[in-house]
């Protein structure tokens, strides 16, 4: 079957960062007047909910697309201190990053969480990106293939195949999320072309390779080209590097680079 072309997508998770609004605006404002009206790379920032309406300001006619860190799945009621799907869309976001697993490990979410935020998430028409990945436990007992399958499993379950494509997948090993020690090209491909076959016996293959794939876990200006060259990975989730306009520009250039040696490699 010939080479499906996903458009890239490079998505900032800016954590519990930046302290203030105004130096949120600010980084906001250099990765806006970095990218210009450009879209042939999509990118999306996710700020701390307390920032979101006030980036969506300053995103006002800008290709980039704002994600929320998280939400919850029910659409409105008594639960203190969380965030619904709506009030998202309302804020002005597009995506929401479900799963992380600082949330995963450091807050006890489970996949049954995810999945109903997955679905909530669609239901308000936000593009969830679901994070899925293995400790370094788990990659060293050889564990890494039956705890992504899992992830996925749980966390999609009901997804029905004419929503996938709208769904992205972010691979992010924990072992290499702010560590600076990311996974090799090689790593990451061999992960992501798995994610791609279980969504495809899920889902079908053309499903399957309509599906981005983002790679997540120390993804710097100097190695992004690399793991962006791989045929599954089709973008980045990217933590520290984000927090720079500069680095974060930079990777988006990689992408840009990548994307178009795919083109090249596919005709
Ligand atoms: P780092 O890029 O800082 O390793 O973080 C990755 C991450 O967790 C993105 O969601």
């Amino acid at each position: 079957m010939a080479q499906t072309l996903r458009p890239p997508l490079i998505a900032g998770n800016w954590k519990m960062n930046p302290a203030t609004a105004d130096e949120a605006e600010t980084l906001a404002k250099d990765v806006m007047a970095g990218v210009g009206p450009a879209a042939d790379v999509h990118v999306a920032i996710a700020p701390a909910f307390v920032h979101l309406q006030r980036i969506d300001l300053v995103l006002d006619g800008s290709p980039i697309g704002l994600a929320a860190q998280n939400m919850h799945w029910m659409p409105s009621g008594a639960y203190t201190g969380e965030i619904s799907a709506a009030m998202l869309q309302d804020a002005g976001c597009t995506h929401v990053i479900l799963g992380h697993s600082e949330r995963r490990h450091g807050l006890g979410e489970t996949d049954a969480d995810v999945n109903r935020k997955l679905h909530a998430a669609l239901a308000a028409k936000l593009i969830p990106i679901v994070c899925v990945g293995e400790t370094r436990a788990e990659r060293e007992a050889d564990h890494t293939r039956d705890v992504v399958a899992t992830q996925l499993e749980g966390s999609l379950a009901g997804l029905e195949a004419d929503l996938a494509p709208g769904v992205v997948i972010a691979y992010e090993p924990v072992w290499a999320i702010g560590t600076g020690l990311n996974a090799t090209p090689e790593q990451a491909q061999e992960v992501h072309a798995f994610i791609r076959a279980k969504l495809s016996e899920r889902l079908g293959a053309a499903t399957a390779a309509r599906v981005v794939v983002l790679y997540g876990g120390s993804v710097k200006p100097d190695n992004a080209l690399e793991l962006l060259g791989q045929a599954d990975v089709d973008g980045a989730l990217v933590g520290g590097a984000s927090l720079k306009a500069a680095d974060f520009l930079a990777i988006i250039a990689a992408a840009r680079t990548a994307a178009a040696h795919k083109r090249g490699a596919a005709r």
